[in-house]
């Protein structure tokens, strides 16, 4: 409600959401803020990632770089999705080039019941950054961000990244009770970190489900689907849009749309105007190869322009790549990019 009368309201990012007319298609990348950048290294020198996070004002600072460089249409909160686990009292690390590591990974139901819910209290930080950011930003809108209940439980059950997730299904199977009250517990930690972020001033949220794509729809639909409906469907009041994102999930975009997203994130693996077909009316966002920054420019152009037409489909779209920046990505093509995505898709 709150969101309505901001100055962001009439931005490209929003009215693309939403399924407004846009003036041009608004743009913004997935890891946006990180280590194609040059300004980000030499900010991070010496400090921890999670340390980052937990400080406003480094956190308004790298938040604020990709949207000074690139004039991207959306700035994302610099975070992680384990951030509010590990304010839940997990211990974990996120490692260099691995990701995060959970000390004691969680395989009991005696595990579950040690994982406690968060209050805005445990995460003071993150609401500081967020008004420090609104105030910084102005007209460009904040997206908010949080991991959803599975690709968060995957992460706690294997004790780190995992190409299989084999133990998360094992789990999934043998216990499938205890999975349940896991991903409860997760969904609770989840909605109370995006409703610090909405109540300090974000205008959309994003809800990363990115490794939901190792599912099967019938098992996504059982054991996944009712925690993140419930997590995105609590925030229908919130007066925000919610996009929700996964990798490799063609399979799973009809379902996804259905747990209660206003934008549905797609990889690169399925062109939007399929997506736009799967997801029930919703809007888009994506979905450029991120490896289509190393292409020579004309390639890169005809992705662009390719992407952009598909795009079309859809009631709205929203520019991205179709998973995040990776790291050896030249900054310069990124910039290169959004002037063509808003001066080609001009109206
Ligand atoms: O710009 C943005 O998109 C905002 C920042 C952001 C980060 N992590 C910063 C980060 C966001 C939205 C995330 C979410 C996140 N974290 C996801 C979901 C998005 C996705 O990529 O699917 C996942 C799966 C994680 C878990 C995680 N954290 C991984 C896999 C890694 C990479 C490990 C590595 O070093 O390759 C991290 C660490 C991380 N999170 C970094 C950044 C910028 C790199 C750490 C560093 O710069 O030292």
């Amino acid at each position: 409600m709150q969101a309505m009368t901001r100055e962001t309201e009439g931005s490209a990012f929003l009215r693309a959401c939403r399924g407004e007319p846009v003036p041009y298609t608004p743009v913004w990348f997935m890891r946006q803020a990180g280590r194609s950048l040059p300004e980000y290294r030499r900010v991070r020198e010496g400090i921890g990632m999670l340390e980052s996070c937990r400080r406003p004002e480094l956190v308004c600072e790298i938040t604020l770089q990709p949207v000074r460089r690139h004039r991207v249409d959306a700035a994302i909160l610099f975070s992680d999705i384990v951030v509010p686990v590990a304010a839940a009292g997990v211990e974990l690390d996120i490692v260099p080039g691995t990701g995060p590591v959970i000390a004691e990974p969680v395989r009991t139901a005696a595990d579950v019941e040690r994982l406690r819910p968060i209050d805005g209290a445990d995460v003071s930080y993150v609401d500081e950054a967020v008004r420090l950011l609104v105030k910084e930003l102005g007209p460009t809108p904040l997206i908010g961000f949080a991991g959803a209940p599975f690709t968060l439980a995957s992460y706690l059950v294997e004790g780190g990244p995992s190409r299989t997730h084999a133990k998360t299904k094992a789990f999934m199977y043998q216990a499938p009770q205890v999975w349940h009250a896991l991903c409860a517990r997760l969904a609770e930690i989840t909605l109370a970190f995006l409703r610090v972020q909405v109540a300090a001033g974000v205008s959309a949220v994003q809800l990363f489900d990115s490794w939901a794509g190792a599912l099967s729809e019938r098992d996504y639909r059982r054991f996944v689907l009712p925690h993140s409906s419930h997590v995105l469907s609590s925030l229908a009041d919130a007066g925000v849009p919610r996009i929700h994102f996964g990798v490799g999930t063609a399979p799973l975009l009809t379902a996804m749309g259905e747990a209660g997203a206003d934008v549905v994130g797609v990889d690169w693996r399925t062109p939007l105007d399929q997506a736009a077909g799967r997801v029930g009316g919703r809007a888009v966002q994506g979905n450029l190869d991120p490896c289509v920054v190393f292409a020579p420019w004309d390639v890169i152009e005809d992705e662009v322009r390719r992407v952009l037409a598909d795009g079309r489909s859809a009631p709205g779209h929203v520019f991205n790549l179709g998973h995040g920046v990776l790291p050896e990505t030249d900054a310069e093509v990124l910039t290169r990019i959004v002037d063509l995505v808003h001066t080609a898709s001009a109206r």
